[in-house]
């Protein structure tokens, strides 16, 4: 069903719908083996219920294994919001979706994604208390993904040293597919590091910045997977590592922040035959997480979830060790570690 082997997995599926504020939305609880099943929400034109259910139910999957590699006490979940057609109240639409959640008396937490801002989030705290994402006055708390950018930029100096045999980052090539939120801040770690950028986005004037302020070359969005560079980080949306798209890479190394990169699991094998090393997306791009499950215990501090989210990096040499006694792919041997943790936690 949906193409998911392990969808029998889910604990439990919650259909929301509020026809006064128009809310269709899936909140999707993997797992609460760990604690909580704690992901992000996104809102999005779907073409098909289905293909919405499909999003929610790949993404709150790759959220238990994200969590779990990084060691939190959460399970994982994710919500997705059909966006409504034409104009539409958000505060309202996302109070009926703070209701839904809170519905699930906290066997889910909810943040930001694709789609949703922390002023949807703070909207929210007056319905749930199980939401976190929100800067918050004299505390730790707000948008993640600086810190998701962090994670990605930690791996990508960790592969470029074991994979790529660089010292550094300096005259590195590397391409990035979109310029979003975490995008953005992904080019500016690297930019200051000295790597060479060359970037694309369907945003033209995002594009644009990246020319004027960081150097970068731009190419066309139908271009950049294939770009001459040493690394290719994927930080738009998923699948963009499929059938059509594997044989035309030149990088020797993937790692972006996008959930889902690969379309299937043979896509990851793909990359391996052709000699190319693929960061799993879950493993890299946790940071977003570890700063929104410190918020929401409480115990964020600015220095410490940089640390935390710094640890990323020796995840990454972890994997790639354990990839050698394997002999397999980066991508099983991540998800056969993450399943190992997907336990009741003492
Ligand atoms: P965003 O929506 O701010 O950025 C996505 C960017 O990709 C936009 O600038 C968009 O114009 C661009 N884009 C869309 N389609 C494109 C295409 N075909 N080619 C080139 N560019 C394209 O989203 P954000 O927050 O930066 O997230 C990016 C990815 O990282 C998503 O897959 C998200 O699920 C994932 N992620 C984000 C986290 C966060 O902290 N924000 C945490 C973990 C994962």
């Amino acid at each position: 069903l949906f193409g998911l082997p392990e969808q029998a997995a889910h604990e439990r599926v919650l259909l929301a719908t509020d026809p006064a504020t128009g809310l269709k939305a899936i909140l999707a609880v993997h797992s609460t083996a760990r604690g909580p099943a704690f992901g992000g929400c996104r809102l999005w034109h779907y073409d098909t219920e289905l293909a919405a259910l499909n999003d929610a139910l790949r993404l709150s999957q790759g959220m238990s294994l994200k969590n779990a590699l990084a060691d939190l006490p959460f399970g994982g979940g994710k919500a997705v919001i059909l966006k409504p057609e034409g104009q539409f109240d958000r505060p309202a639409l996302f109070a009926a979706f703070g209701r839904a959640v809170q519905s699930l008396n906290g066997a889910y937490i909810t943040a930001e994604d694709v789609g949703t801002t922390t002023a949807d989030m703070r909207g929210m705290q007056a319905h749930t208390p199980f939401v976190s994402g929100i800067p918050r006055e004299g505390a730790f708390g707000g948008d993640p993904s600086p810190k998701t950018a962090w994670g990605v930029f930690v791996s990508i100096q960790a592969g470029v040293r074991l994979v790529l045999g660089r010292k550094s980052l300096d005259g590195v090539r590397v391409a990035l597919q979109g310029l979003g939120a975490v995008g953005w801040h992904l080019a500016e770690f690297l930019h200051q590091a000295g790597a060479k950028l060359v970037v694309a986005d369907v945003d033209a004037a995002k594009v644009e910045r990246a020319v004027a302020q960081l150097g970068a070359v731009a190419v066309p969005v139908g271009e950049i997977l294939a770009a001459d560079v040493d690394v290719l980080a994927p930080c738009a949306l998923g699948a963009s590592l499929n059938e059509q798209t594997v044989p035309a890479l030149r990088a020797k190394l993937v790692a972006g922040a996008a959930n889902n990169q690969l379309a299937t699991p043979a896509d990851g094998d793909a990359l391996q035959r052709r000699g190319i090393c693929y960061l799993p997306d879950y493993l890299v791009n946790a940071g977003g997480i570890i700063s929104v499950a410190r918020e929401y215990r409480g115990e964020g501090e600015e220095a410490a979830v940089m640390a935390e989210v710094s640890k990323i990096g020796e995840r990454v040499e972890e994997l790639l060790q354990r990839v050698q006694v394997a002999d397999s792919t980066p991508a099983r041997v991540a998800d056969d570690w993450a399943r190992s943790k997907l336990v009741k936690l003492a």
